[in-house]
């Protein structure tokens, strides 16, 4: 429900920012189900090749479950935290990290890490996304959450937003020793063509999951109007559609 789209199209939104080329090597970091991975597949082609890093064996599942990429480069999945990395040194043309960096617990040491794994010369392509206000779906849920069922409820899907400062990001990569860091701000939508209950469906695949999961049908059925209540100014026509924002970070190794 949410990698189509959110995790896709932002992956393309990030591979844009970087030169790719038939045959090089790519290196995915925190690859969740794999969307990064898959597009530089494709884009790099079939004499390119993919490595894919996630500390969740479970999310690698899901990643090798998906059918190869038609025309695109093989993707090699390994289970590895973010630092230390279980790849080579020197060997990568490119390092993506899409949407995860904000939950490391050593963000420099693992800046280091992907540092370490590119060849000199090659290419760092990181994405964070901004304050959780620039994301409007999920201040909705915020709002909501927040108002029926509590602050600690509220923090869980403020997670994803709680490294925003494009400036700290700039200057954890320069830290990692990456000179010339090219930041931007990316701006985009997040679109539920069949409106509000599709979106409000789709929180079953959110972290917020196993707490929604433990509510009374009551508890449940406040919380669902109250979100309702937040999100309407967000419904446009038949769908809904939210502003988001990403930090994008490019620098050579
Ligand atoms: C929000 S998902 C993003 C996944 C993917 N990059 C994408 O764009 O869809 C964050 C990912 O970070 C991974 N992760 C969290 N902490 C990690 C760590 N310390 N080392 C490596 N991966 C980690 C999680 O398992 C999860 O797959």
């Amino acid at each position: 429900m949410l990698v189509p789209r959110i995790f896709a199209p932002w992956a393309e939104v990030l591979l844009d920012h970087v030169v790719l080329a038939p045959g090089m090597r790519v290196l995915d970091v925190a690859t969740g189900s794999g969307p990064v991975a898959r597009c530089a597949a494709r884009r790099i082609g079939l004499t390119g090749h993919v490595t894919a890093t996630d500390i969740a064996a479970p999310m690698l599942d899901v990643a090798r479950g998906k059918p190869p990429v038609e025309g695109g480069a093989p993707i090699a999945y390994v289970q590895s935290a973010a630092a230390p990395l279980r790849v080579e040194s020197n060997t990568f043309d490119l390092v993506t990290c899409q949407q995860s960096l904000q939950f490391f617990p050593d963000r420099l040491a693992a800046l280091r890490e992907m540092k370490r794994a590119l060849r000199p010369g090659g290419q760092l392509a990181v994405a964070v996304w901004t304050d959780i206000a620039d994301n409007e779906w999920f201040t909705a849920i915020q709002k909501a959450l927040r108002a029926t069922l509590g602050a600690e409820a509220a923090a869980v899907i403020q997670a994803p937003f709680r490294w925003p400062n494009g400036e700290e990001l700039k200057r954890a990569v320069e830290a990692a020793g990456f000179p010339n860091v090219r930041l931007s701000r990316m701006d985009g939508t997040l679109t539920f063509e069949n409106g509000l209950e599709q979106a409000i469906a789709a929180l079953v695949a959110m972290p917020i999951a196993p707490i929604l999961a433990t509510l009374s049908d009551a508890t449940r059925q406040a919380f669902h109007q109250r979100l309702r209540d937040e999100a309407r100014p967000l419904v446009k026509g038949v769908a809904l559609i939210g502003k988001m924002a990403s930090n994008v970070a490019i620098a050579a190794a």
